[in-house]
């Protein structure tokens, strides 16, 4: 069985990233065949007016991978593989705009008002994009949050469409694996995110780690230490929950007011740098040259697969 999945290079990762993707990566590399790559076409679908080093944004997420422990996965850049562009054409050739138009992601985009003004045809057929990075490599399983539901729904839709109009059946039709991860909210309260300034990113130091938790949202009731606390109000017993195996007795203490917010904070702060610690230090030893290498090598073996692809979608149409 293979998988594919891919992450837009936006910009560093957070924990956020670490518990919604690619924890779950790290498991699913030893069950599957599988194949993680850097969506920078998507990215440009958005921020194509950002200016971005797309190249260099495309290496450190690869490093960031390579760091949390990816290791046996092919790994490669999306706009390195042309083929990728090639069937993203045709599949828009088959693709009726109304599919698009109501794909639940993009109304909402376009509901926020910083979109509507861009409404860039690349970002509409998002998903048919999208649809050719998983079809190409015919992935059984695509893992993905919640949010992507839509894509897939619109990929299998595709590839029906495909077959029926082209008369042979060359495509898996893709199904997502979809994994419960902990919602991690940034210290703020707000969804993890670079753009609020509330992350706490996977290369943060020891010190930096403690000054975010620092500034992190308490239960707004608790003045001195001895108030009773409302951990369920607070984003740091958020964190003890994901990161903390002592979680029940520091629930109870703040309820009983008997450890203060500080102490509850640099108790959390540890139990997440324990997390975070290996994966820092080995981004520090890892060498850019060594980056290099395992994109090539994944390059090439994607390469491979998406052209043979293609030669049999030409075959069928031409
Ligand atoms: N749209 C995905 C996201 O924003 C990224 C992505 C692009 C992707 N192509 C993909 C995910 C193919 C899975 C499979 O998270």
């Amino acid at each position: 069985m293979r998988i594919v999945s891919g992450m837009r290079p936006t910009g560093k990762l957070h924990l956020g990233h670490y518990l919604g993707v690619i924890k779950n990566w790290i498991k699913l590399q030893k069950e599957y065949d599988s194949f993680f790559f850097v969506a920078d076409w998507h990215a440009l679908s958005t921020k194509y007016d950002e200016g971005l080093d797309l190249k260099e944004l495309s290496i450190e997420l690869v490093k960031d991978w390579v760091a949390c422990g990816i290791e046996d996965a092919t790994i490669f850049i999306q706009s390195e593989i042309k083929e990728h562009s090639e069937l993203y054409l045709i599949l828009n050739m088959i693709t009726p705009v109304s599919w698009l138009e109501r794909n639940p992601t993009y109304k909402d985009a376009l509901s926020q008002p910083e979109y509507k003004e861009k409404n860039n045809a690349g970002f509409l057929t998002y998903p048919v994009l999208q649809t050719a990075d998983i079809i190409l490599y015919d992935a059984n399983l695509v893992p993905i949050g919640e949010d992507q539901k839509p894509h897939l729904e619109i990929a299998r839709e595709i590839v029906r469409r495909f077959h029926y109009l082209f008369k042979q059946e060359i495509f898996i039709e893709p199904k997502e694996l979809l994994t419960q991860t902990p919602r991690l909210p940034g210290i703020d309260g707000r969804k993890m995110s670079k753009s609020y300034n509330n992350a706490i990113f996977l290369d943060e130091s020891e010190e930096g780690i403690w000054q975010k938790v620092r500034q992190a949202k308490t239960d707004p009731a608790r003045i001195k230490k001895t108030d009773p606390g409302h951990p369920e109000v607070c984003i740091v017993y958020e964190y003890h929950k994901i990161f903390s195996d002592d979680v029940e007795e520091i629930k109870s203490a703040c309820e009983a007011g008997s450890i203060g917010c500080v102490e509850c904070k640099k108790r959390c702060a540890k139990n997440i740098n324990k997390v975070l610690a290996p994966i820092r230090e080995r981004k520090a030893s890892l060498k850019e040259d060594d980056i290099l290498d395992i994109i090539e090598k994944g390059n090439k073996k994607a390469k491979e697969i998406a052209s043979k692809k293609m030669e049999e979608v030409n075959k069928l149409i031409f």
